[in-house]
């Protein structure tokens, strides 16, 4: 299923999407535009959350353990929990960690929001922020993963946190091809949407040396947006980027643990 959205494109443009109420129907990837305004320092859902959620929302999650990694505004986290999920939300930043404990009120929906980077999470010693020490069911994740030419401006409380991925997009994705596999149950999957510009066949590899059986499971081509408009020529440059290219693939790489 695809839903209309900004057409701005890209995987990381930044304009809001238009507001109304929730919807009392089955969850879907187009709830996730129809919850309260997200602040502007916080990740508006776009074309990849959508993708996200198309792919997360083909399970049946009723009674599923999901751990949504990178929450931004808990678009993701909130489709799991309207799903029938038991849902944890993480993201390193604070204002994101606001925004989705909004978003939860706003949808009545439970959440466990945890303000974390996923590098440090770890199942095997004593926690105190509620993580489940059997691992989840499955393990969703939007991450940061547009390549950023060295001395772009950052922020760790938004928004150029949400997609600046260093040099080649890979910053968070190299972590969470190691740190993913080990937050699941035996039998757990994991999704994660990255773009074709950072690298999937990299994910592929990793998450398989990781022992997940992995495949990439959904695709869309979609126009760029205005940072990756902005960054064109600097990362024509560093040979990252077709010249003539105005678009790019993104991609859901569905993975599986062994029981
Ligand atoms: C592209 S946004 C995704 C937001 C949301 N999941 C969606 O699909 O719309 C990426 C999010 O990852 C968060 N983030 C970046 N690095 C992180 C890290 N190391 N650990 C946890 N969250 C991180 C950012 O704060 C941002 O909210």
């Amino acid at each position: 299923m695809s839903v209309p959205l900004a057409a701005t494109g890209s995987t990381r443009p930044e304009s809001a999407p238009s507001e109304s109420a929730p919807s009392a129907s089955a969850p879907s990837a187009s709830d996730a535009f129809r919850a309260h305004a997200v602040p502007d320092d916080v990740y508006q859902p776009q074309e990849d959350t959508a993708l996200l959620i198309d792919a997360m929302t083909d399970r049946d999650l009723r009674g599923v353990r999901v751990l949504d990694l990178c929450t931004g505004s808990g678009a993701v986290a909130v489709a799991a929990a309207r799903a029938g999920a038991q849902v944890t939300a993480v993201d390193s930043c604070p204002n994101a960690v606001a925004a989705t404990r909004r978003r939860a009120a706003y949808a009545d929906v439970e959440l466990n929001v945890v303000h974390a980077d996923l590098a440090g999470i770890d199942l095997t010693g004593f926690d105190p922020k509620g993580f489940d020490p059997k691992g989840f069911d499955l393990v969703t994740c939007n991450p940061p993963y547009v390549p950023t030419p060295p001395g772009s401006a950052s922020s760790a409380d938004g928004p150029s946190h949400a997609w600046n991925a260093g040099p080649d997009g890979r910053a968070v994705l190299d972590v969470l091809c190691v740190v993913g596999p080990r937050l699941l149950a035996p039998g757990g999957a994991m999704l994660i949407v990255q773009s074709e510009l950072a690298d999937v066949p990299r994910s592929l590899d990793a998450l398989r040396a990781a022992g997940l059986h992995s495949t990439v499971v959904r695709e869309r081509e979609i126009p760029f947006g205005r940072v990756m408009t902005s960054r064109r020529s600097r990362l024509v440059a560093a040979g990252l980027l077709d010249p003539h290219a105005g678009t790019e693939s993104i991609a859901v790489i569905g993975s599986e643990a062994p029981r």
